[in-house]
């Protein structure tokens, strides 16, 4: 009865752990959830009743506008017509997929990568390589997806002669790059943040970014821009899968853009004060048991057990949130046929300071136990 793709699909562990966020008590490093202290306040009162008729499939033309500059800014070429407007940055990855991706299709990502595209492309049927950060090697792969600025788990960030060498790896392969670039506004130290796809010569792309991360993602509103070949094909699959977004979210998102004083800046201090006492929380509680970098920007710090310690941390994480703490185990992220690294990806922007060193100590108490008792 059921078509046999549908057996590819796995359940999000993200979306399962999230439903637990909910409990009375709970301390959450699991989601990349924005501070709700961040978010904007919107007048609905203020947007217009011809926003409840039909709309474009693209978008709202003065959204498009905006983001077309925003676009131009960055580096990417394009114009209004060549941007998309999503139902969030995950529909893209949705839309790519089915344009792109069928059983057997090789599609080379960073391990570990983003896991709800791990879940989209699985579906498709996709084969995986990995995308080194060292010695890019991308031959074979039809599809690159990359997410190079402030990476979801590892919150990594790509030098600019890495952006270089993928874009030339592309261009060289023939292979299509898919960037996306959800957390770039969420920038706290100087580090190269220009587009991948702007140093392409002739290879195919797609860039898409998010509004979820920078102004709030209940709204569910991203989009993308491509190039010429490519566009004309998401358009279509886009009014296929849900003739347009929502038009008021898109009248709130303009709206908010075009506020003289818009600026992500005090976003990103809130922030980078919660990154700086996080790392500090870790330095305390975890350096007996864990390395990890300090993010450049994003959501997450990415910590890999030390060897003595090595354990699933999936094995864990019932212990954590029987304890009242929930994390997202790293091993997750890795697509399949790679073997993970013993991690965790921790999400600091959600916790408040005292909450965030309470759920620390407690799941650094469990990792300590269970790493070490005997067999
Ligand atoms: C790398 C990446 N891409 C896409 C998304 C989807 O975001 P949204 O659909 O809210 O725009 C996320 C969300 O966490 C993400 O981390």
């Amino acid at each position: 009865m059921l078509a046999s793709r549908i057996h590819n699909l796995k359940e999000s562990p993200v979306r399962e752990l999230l439903k637990q966020i909910g409990t009375p008590g709970m301390i959450s490093f699991a989601g990349g959830l924005p501070s709700a202290d961040c978010f904007p306040e919107l007048d609905l009162a203020g947007v217009k009743p011809e926003k409840l008729q039909y709309g474009a499939s693209e978008g709202d033309l003065e959204l498009r506008n905006k983001v077309a500059d925003l676009l131009t800014e960055r580096g990417v070429s394009t114009d209004p017509d060549r941007v998309l407007i999503l139902s969030g940055s995950q529909q893209g990855i949705d839309l790519v997929a089915k344009l792109l991706i069928e059983s057997g299709t090789k599609v080379a990502v960073e391990t570990p990568t983003y896991l709800a595209a791990l879940q989209v492309f699985d579906l498709f049927g996709a084969n995986y390589a990995p995308i080194c950060p060292s010695s890019i090697e991308v031959s074979g792969a039809r599809l690159v997806y990359t997410n190079p600025t402030f990476q979801n788990p590892t919150g990594h960030c790509y030098s600019q002669q890495q952006r270089h060498e993928l874009a030339s790896a592309c261009d060289n392969s023939g292979a299509v790059l898919f960037e996306d670039d959800p957390y770039r506004d969420l920038v706290y130290d100087q580090c190269s943040r220009t587009p991948i796809c702007s140093y392409l010569r002739h290879s195919e792309w797609i860039y898409q970014s998010s509004f979820s991360k920078s102004i709030a993602p209940g709204l569910r509103l991203g989009y993308l821009t491509a190039s010429e070949t490519l566009f004309p094909h998401l358009v279509r699959l886009k009014q296929a899968a849900d003739l347009h977004s929502c038009r008021i979210s898109q009248a709130m998102i303009t709206q908010l853009l075009s506020m003289e004083n818009h600026s992500y800046r005090e976003i990103a201090s809130y922030y980078k004060d919660r990154r700086d006492t996080f790392d500090e929380l870790l330095s305390q509680m975890f350096e007996d048991i864990a390395v990890w970098q300090i993010p450049t920007g994003g959501l997450f710090f990415w910590l890999q057990l030390k060897p003595h310690l090595s354990i699933d941390t999936r094995t864990i994480l019932g212990k954590s949130i029987n304890n009242g703490v929930a994390f997202m185990p790293g091993e997750y992220f890795y697509p399949k046929g790679i073997k993970p690294v013993s991690s965790l990806r921790l999400n600091f922007s959600n916790a408040c300071p005292n909450q965030a060193a309470i759920g620390l100590s407690r799941l650094a108490d469990i990792i300590r136990y269970e790493g070490t008792k005997p067999e």
